[in-house]
């Protein structure tokens, strides 16, 4: 059976750091309130004019010099994210174009936090039905979207781009094993943008009322993603027959330390499988999975044929899991 197989992973953060202390000056919060409710002590966010397509030339064009590939080879390019450059053309065609992919299709795709498992399932199916290189990118620039003046909201997210490529292997100690992914739309009143889509296209009115940016309801949202994320992570090993000791990492998405400790606990994960970098990136929403393998892979936390578990949950509500073995990794 033909599995996809990541092959090659890099991401990019913006250089510019924005921490806890200089949030202190734009809203009423604190470190320590910051850091005791959600992990985080800092994020990057993009310069003045760089967008979501921006960042994702950046960690593709790493990733293409680190595994040899060159950008005609690309079969198609499918990129998660809320935050595209603009509503159409899609960022994967702007991307396309910077990066001269001159023989590969490829689209958008809106999962919020959990965007890059639904790509990267999608990108899977892909491979399996005769793509030979795909490249899936979770990038999202939500300081384009956040409300500086909302201390609910504005302290939690940062800029990021992560992209891994998808090959084809025969071999079972490789690839994508399996994926629980869902959507509960009844939960898109927690988490949403009001304005800016057919429903309300942009206007004066719209924008005097700040309806360009992020809303969420963080206890709602807080409460189903404890439940959920830890949920499908232990749902996709039973199902799998896998136990916690068999997997190399677990890679949660990195909205809240506490989420994330619920649902590592709930696993049964030690400290030394978890993924944990919220303190230094916040939450990149459909970054955040592909950055977090980028990391583990470059401290060599990992090893090709380990097992990773990815598990996300975001706005829609959106949530899942996927299992697979990292490798066989290439080097150019
Ligand atoms: N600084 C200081 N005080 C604050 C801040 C802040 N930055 N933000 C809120 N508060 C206050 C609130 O106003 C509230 O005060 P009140 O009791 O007087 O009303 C108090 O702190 C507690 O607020 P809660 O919302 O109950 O705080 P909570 O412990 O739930 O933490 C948080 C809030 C961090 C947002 C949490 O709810 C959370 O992480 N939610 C889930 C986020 C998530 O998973 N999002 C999904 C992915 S994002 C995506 O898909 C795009």
């Amino acid at each position: 059976m033909v599995r996809a197989a990541i092959t090659g992973v890099a991401s990019y953060v913006p250089e510019k750091v924005l921490t806890n202390f200089d949030l202190e000056k734009l809203v009423d919060t604190n470190d320590e309130w910051i850091v005791s409710r959600t992990g985080i002590r800092e994020r990057h966010i993009a310069a003045e004019g760089e967008a979501s397509s921006d960042m994702s030339v950046k960690a593709v064009t790493k990733l293409l010099d680190e595994t040899g590939v060159k950008a005609d080879e690309i079969d198609a390019i499918i990129v998660a994210t809320v935050t595209p450059d603009m509503m159409f053309p899609s960022t994967a065609a702007l991307i396309q174009d910077k990066i001269g992919a001159t023989k590969a299709w490829g689209y958008d795709l809106s999962g919020a936090c959990s965007g890059f498992l639904f790509a990267l399932k999608s990108g899977s199916a892909l491979v399996q039905t005769g793509h030979k290189k795909v490249i899936v990118i979770g990038v999202d620039t939500m300081s384009s979207i956040l409300d500086y003046t909302d201390r609910n909201t504005c302290i939690l997210f940062g800029d990021g781009a992560g992209a891994v490529l998808l090959e084809p292997t025969e071999d079972e100690n490789f690839g994508v094993i399996d994926d629980l992914l869902f959507v509960d739309g009844s939960g898109g009143d927690a988490l949403y943008m009001t304005a800016g889509g057919s429903r309300k296209p942009a206007s004066h009115e719209t924008v005097d009322a700040r309806q360009h940016y992020l809303v969420q309801d963080g206890r709602s949202v807080f409460k189903r993603a404890s439940k959920d994320m830890a949920q499908v992570s232990v749902d996709i090993l039973k199902k799998n027959n896998f136990t916690a000791e068999d997997v190399g990492i677990f890679i949660p998405h990195q909205a809240n330390k506490r989420i994330i400790d619920v649902a590592a606990q709930k696993a049964g994960f030690t400290n030394e499988q978890v993924l944990l970098n919220i303190d230094k990136y916040g939450n990149t929403t459909a970054g955040t999975l592909p950055i977090g393998l980028d990391e583990v892979v470059r401290e060599k936390r990992i090893k090709d044929g380990d097992l990773v578990l990815f598990a996300a949950f975001g706005a829609g509500y959106t949530w899942g899991s996927i299992l697979l073995r990292y490798g066989p990794s290439k080097k150019g």
